[in-house]
């Protein structure tokens, strides 16, 4: 059991701090008495308007100082880290940030590199520079490739296939803080995360997307023909291991998968979207996509014993809470999504 109190007067650097998974992770922390110095670049790779929404809240928190920095600049970072960087020697850093998103990483792949790979090891670098131990990484599942006879997926398997961009810079990622934690010491967490959804879900990410549109009467895209799983993972399960990272300390390198462990097919998905929002979806369906794998599924076996991370939200009952989410807010909502 994570000791919610170690949190309380410590410093952490929450990078992606305005997108979904970000923004839960500063409310998470706030509400454990610690300070957040949160970096975003507010990028337009879905609505900022949404970015903009998910730090509302925390703005006037007296604990929350926001930077709107690029973790590709290496000058503006620095400047963060003069700042803070001797406050965040008994915190750490919460690395989100990242172009995310499998398909539009085949479109611009030196952007992802460059994001997630050179931006990764800035951050590495100001992490040695100013003696900052911890470093959580969000990784993901997709490091796993396209290898379904090998599920559920197991941290020690092979990972040296990735099929997409995107993939490709996870991986990177994950090698770089191997080196840095053998070299330089830095104790590092890497999170495989496996589809994450629940209230902010980002608009690109297939369960936002097919509510919005079943909702809004329009056909949603199906890739396959619906039998491609995915682990679903709904947010608070994450933010259980996101916690339990950040308070891991018994090993100088450590990697865990964080899943629901149950796979969910595409069609049932959809049937679960459907019965949440009323309606039922109107289908284009569209050939597999390159770089899109066929199955996730996690073996969480080290997750429940490293970080005693236990999830407990199932499909048929994140998706309806999900939904209820998006009929509250989705005035508030800009739909422009990808296309902004
Ligand atoms: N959501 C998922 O299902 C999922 C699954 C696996 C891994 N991940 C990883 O988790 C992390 C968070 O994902 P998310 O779903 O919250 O995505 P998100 O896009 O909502 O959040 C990422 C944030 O990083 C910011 N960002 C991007 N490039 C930046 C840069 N160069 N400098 C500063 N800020 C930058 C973006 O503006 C955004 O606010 C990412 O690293 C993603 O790859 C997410």
């Amino acid at each position: 059991m994570v000791d919610n109190s170690s949190f309380s007067g410590q410093t952490y650097l929450v990078t992606g701090g305005a997108g979904f998974i970000g923004s839960h992770t500063v409310r998470h922390l706030l509400d454990r008495g610690a300070s957040v110095v949160a970096v975003d670049e507010f990028n337009d790779f879905y609505d900022p308007a949404i970015k903009e929404q998910n730090i509302q809240a925390f703005e006037t928190h007296p604990n929350f100082s926001l930077y709107r920095v690029d973790i590709r600049d290496q000058q503006a970072l620095a400047e963060v880290f003069s700042r803070h960087g001797e406050a965040l020697k008994a915190g750490g850093i919460i690395h989100l940030a990242a172009r995310a998103g499998v398909r539009p990483s085949l479109m611009e792949p030196r952007l992802y590199l460059e994001t997630n790979v050179t931006g990764t090891l800035n951050l590495m670098e100001q992490a040695r520079e100013h003696g900052i131990q911890k470093f959580v990484f969000a990784s993901s599942s997709s490091v796993y490739g396209s290898s379904p006879d090998q599920v559920p997926f197991k941290e020690d398997q092979d990972i040296s296939k990735p099929i997409s961009p995107y993939a490709s810079t996870k991986v990177m990622g994950e090698n770089l803080l191997h080196t840095y934690s053998h070299l330089y010491g830095l104790q590092v967490v890497c999170l495989r995360f496996f589809t994450v959804y629940g209230p902010g879900q980002r608009p690109d990410l297939a369960i936002h997307k097919f509510t919005r549109m079943i909702d809004e009467g329009e056909p949603i895209p199906v890739f396959g023909d619906g039998t491609t799983e995915r682990d679903y993972t709904y947010i608070d399960d994450i933010m259980q291991g996101v916690m339990a990272a950040i308070a891991y300390d018994a090993t100088p390198f450590q990697v865990v998968n964080l899943g629901e462990s149950q796979t969910t097919t595409l069609a049932r998905l959809i049937e679960l979207i459907e019965n949440a929002v009323g309606k039922k979806a109107i289908i284009n369906r569209q050939p597999l996509q390159p770089g899109d794998v066929p199955i996730t599924y996690a073996d969480i076996t080290r997750a429940r014993s490293v970080l005693n991370y236990h999830p407990s939200t199932k499909v048929e009952e994140g998706i309806p809470k999900f939904v209820d989410w998006y009929m509250t807010y989705k005035k508030r909502i800009p739909t422009c999504g990808l296309a902004c």
